[in-house]
This record gives structure tokens, C-alpha cells and sequence, in this order.
């Protein structure tokens, strides 16, 4: 059977191919702007043909219909990733979190959780049959090649991508087409703090290195940043719509690279219309998996590599809390542990923490004697390095105990340093 017919009989309406999800399965789905949204809401409004069904994705943008009231005992959830819609609902126990090294991600899923059923969002075949992931290779990928039970919502506006994304129709078991936008993740407007910041890590970035960028405010204030720069190399697990002009202009070209030379290496897009067009059809990017881009080992090929994420607090040893405020879990550690090391073993390679100095419109300094009760500490005081805050930079890699605390309180908020150093002269029992 030629490529289309094989298509055209794996073609079936929604509600078919939710069919095929059994009572007690695990399905694994495709999360930001990569979401099934079609499938989702076939599931969502046909629930009572579901029963004890867990759905397990990362980082929802849009709804999440799994933790209504009136969906218990049909749908759980299972979130690799806090965000603004799931949030409470973990909180309050209604979904349950899933905390992992992204890198370890597609492992996790493949051979500890091994969901039968894997749901994602693909572009139309092209002339040979295949489609593509579009803006998520990340664990999806993996999960393509495990899962027993394969559905794909067609969408024309997914954009094309090169790379472990490009997958052939005889991969899947159902197709469903429905046409709609993506979902979208508009950069929020630069902050003054957030440009200083910006301004305060591209001093430490040289003509040449290769860079990966985290998620949140700040990596958007970097790109501004960056602009005047040359020969940047890219290898992050994923991007927004800040690097698509720094590419264009040629501010980054791999040209520099050692590793992947002439090649963006990406794991997932987590931008808007600007990202997903820039993104279509662009065979210097390469989509790869998480246990790719995100594998320490892989990272660290790159000399020059250049990690940046942010946090939401560091204690004056250095331990650095990046998804948890106390008990309440706000984002998930992602791959920041993953890009610090890599950096660090990278040859000429070097690891940033940034953050505004504090929170809360400056009530509460994100410089902290002792971190909170219960919260969870993501790059440890072993693997942490330069810190940067927009008062400065305190390098922290080898420094000992009195020096790492100076250092930090030299960056905090003006208002919090007197504390800060009351507390290093009872901790050390010496003059700040
Ligand atoms: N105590 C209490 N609240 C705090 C806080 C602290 N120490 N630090 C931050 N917050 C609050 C802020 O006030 C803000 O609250 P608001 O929305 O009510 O104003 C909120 O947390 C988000 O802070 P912000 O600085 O705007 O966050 P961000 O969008 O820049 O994201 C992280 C920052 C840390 C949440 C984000 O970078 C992250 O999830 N990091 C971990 C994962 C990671 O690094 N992945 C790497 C690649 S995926």
C-alpha cells in the first residue's frame, strides 16, 4: 500500500481515535505550543467513556480539563512542570507532579512510567509521506517510538521542522485533522531590572560561545542584549521568540561551533506565530529529544558553552531554589541542572544564575540567609557558578564559604544587604 492510502485509512474523526484509549491507561501527550488541543477537547467532552485514565504531559498553556470537579475518577493528571494552570490544582492535591532532570525526561517516561498511549500534534505528510513534530521533539519523540497506541492531530499551521521530528505516517496508528492556531507564549514586556540583568550576563558572553537560554522573564532581556555580538553558536533546550531576530541578523550562525557546526540544536519552541514561521521549514535547525540536547554529555561538547537560567531564591552558600516557593511547587527544575553541568564540563564553558535581587515589588530579597522551609534545592552549591542579579555578578565556583557569602551580598538589594551581613558576621563571627 502506497503512503497515502495508509494514510487515508489511518484518517479517523476524533472520537474514534479516543477509542482507542482504554480504561486505566497512561497517555502521554505533547504540552505547550505543541498541544493536541482537538484531541484534548474530544476526550474532555466525551469523559464518561473514560475511566481511571491518567494524562501526563509538561507545562499546559491552556486549559486543564483534567482537573475538573466532574472528570474525577475518569481523568488524572500527571504534570511534569508547574505553570499558571496547574499550579493550584497541584497544590492542592487535585494533580499530582512528576519532578525529573529533563534530561532523564524520555528515560523516565520509556522505562518507569511506559504509558500505552502517546498523543501529539503533527504537520500534513509531505510529497514523501512524512510529517513533522513541529515545535516539540523533547520527550514526545521517545514516547512516538514506545507507546503502543500512536494519535496525531494533522494541524496545517504546525510548523515543519527538521531534525529527529521528521517522522514517517507508517510511525502512527490515527490521524485527525483539524486546523487551528497554536497555542502561544508572548514574550512579557522587558522590565528595567530584567534589562540590567540582560546587560550584566552578556558581559559575561564572548564573541564565539554557544549559548543556552532558559525559561522566564530574563532570557528575552538577554537577546536585546546580545545584539552586538557575532558568531554565537545555539544549543538549548528550548527558545522563545528572542533568538529568532539574533538568527536572522546573523548575530547567531554556529559558525563558531565545534560541535554541530552551522546547526541550531533545539529541543522545543516556546514562542509565538514570529517562532513557529521562523521555525518552519528551516533545515539549519535541528529538533532533537531531551536526552539529546538536554545530556550533559552532549551539552558539554560545545567549548565555549554558556548556560543561562534563572531562580527563585539562593541561600549565601550558594544552593539555588528554582521550582519551589516553601512547599508550594511553582514551575519544575527543567534543564537547568542539565545545562549547568554541561557547561561546567564544557571546555571554556561557564554557568549563569539569574535573577532580580528580589521579589514581591521588593519586599523580600531573593538573596537569602537560609532558604525556605520545605522548598527544594535544583543546582546545588557544587554545581552553581556565576550568579547574576542586576547589581552585579558574584562568581562563586571555588570560592569558599565567607567568600561566596560576600560576594552575594554584594549583589542583593541595597535593602536587604545590612541583614544579609549581620547574618555573615554571626555565621562567621567576623566583620562584613
Ligand atoms: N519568594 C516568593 N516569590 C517569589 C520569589 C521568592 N524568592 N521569587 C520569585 N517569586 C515570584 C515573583 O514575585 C513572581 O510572582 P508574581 O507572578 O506574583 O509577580 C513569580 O514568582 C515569578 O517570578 P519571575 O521573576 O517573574 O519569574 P520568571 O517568569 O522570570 O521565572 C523561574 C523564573 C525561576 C520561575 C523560571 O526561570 C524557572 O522555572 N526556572 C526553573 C527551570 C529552569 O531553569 N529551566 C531551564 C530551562 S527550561
Amino acid at each position: 500500500m502506497g503512503w497515502k492510502a495508509e494514510y487515508n485509512k489511518k484518517l479517523v474523526s476524533a472520537r474514534t481515535a479516543i477509542s482507542h484509549i482504554k480504561d486505566g491507561d497512561k497517555v502521554v501527550m505533547s504540552f505547550g505550543c505543541g498541544e493536541p488541543r482537538a484531541i484534548v477537547r474530544a476526550m474532555r467532552e466525551n469523559y464518561k467513556d473514560f475511566h481511571n485514565v491518567q494524562v501526563i504531559n509538561m507545562l499546559l498553556l491552556g486549559e486543564t480539563p483534567w482537573v475538573d470537579e466532574e472528570v474525577k475518577g475518569h481523568f488524572s493528571y500527571n504534570s511534569f512542570f508547574a505553570s499558571g494552570t496547574n499550579r493550584k490544582a497541584i497544590s492542592d492535591g487535585v494533580a499530582d507532579f512528576t519532578t525529573c532532570y529533563l534530561s532523564e525526561a524520555p528515560m523516565v517516561l520509556r522505562d518507569i512510567v511506559k504509558p500505552r498511549v502517546t498523543v501529539m500534534s503533527v504537520t500534513p505528510p509531505d510529497s514523501e509521506g512524512y510529517v513533522s513534530l513541529g515545535t516539540n521533539c523533547d520527550y514526545i519523540e521517545t514516547t512516538l517510538s514506545h507507546c503502543e497506541v500512536k494519535i496525531a492531530q494533522v494541524n496545517k499551521n504546525v510548523p515543519y521542522t527538521y531534525g529527529k521530528t521528521r517522522k514517517h505516517i507508517t510511525e502512527f496508528n490515527y490521524f485527525v485533522e483539524f486546523d487551528e492556531e497554536l497555542p502561544e507564549v508572548p514574550a512579557p514586556p522587558i522590565t528595567e531590572v530584567e534589562m540590567q540583568i540582560g546587560k550584566n550576563c552578556a558581559s559575561l558572553i564572548n564573541d564565539g560561545d554557544c549559548i543556552q537560554l532558559g525559561i522566564g522573564g530574563i532570557p528575552n532581556a538577554i537577546c536585546e542584549e546580545l545584539k552586538h555580538k557575532k558568531d554565537l553558536g545555539l544549543h538549548s533546550e528550548m527558545v522563545g521568540d528572542g533568538v529568532v531576530d539574533l538568527i536572522k541578523s546573523g548575530v547567531i550562525n554556529n559558525s563558531k561551533k565545534n560541535f554541530n557546526n552551522g546547526k541550531t540544536i533545539l529541543g522545543f519552541g516556546f514562542g509565538t506565530k514570529k517562532l513557529f514561521d521562523f521555525l518552519n521549514g528551516n533545515k539549519d535547525i535541528e529538533m532533537t529529544p531531551m536526552d539529546y540536547v538536554n545530556n550533559p554529555l552532549i551539552i558539554a561538547q560545545n567549548d565555549n558553552l554558556v548556560s543561562v537560567n534563572s531562580c527563585i531564591e539562593i541561600d549565601l552558600m550558594g544552593q539555588v531554589v528554582s521550582d519551589t516557593i516553601g512547599e508550594y511547587q511553582f514551575s519544575g527544575i527543567g534543564g537547568q541542572v542539565d545545562f549547568v553541568r554541561g557547561a561546567t564540563m564544557s571546555k571554556g564553558g561557564r554557568s549563569i544564575m539569574a535573577m532580580p535581587s528580589s521579589a514581591k515589588g521588593g519586599t523580600i530579597s531573593k538573596i537569602v540567609p537560609k532558604i525556605t522551609d520545605y522548598s527544594a534545592v535544583a543546582t546545588t552549591r557544587n554545581d552553581v557558578n556565576y550568579v547574576v542579579t542586576e547589581y552585579g555578578i558574584a562568581q562563586l565556583k571555588g570560592k569558599t564559604m565567607k567568600e561566596r557569602a560576600r560576594a552575594l551580598i554584594n549583589i542583593a538589594h541595597p535593602n536587604f544587604r545590612e541583614d544579609l551581613a549581620k547574618e555573615y558576621e554571626k555565621r562567621f563571627n567576623e566583620k562584613f
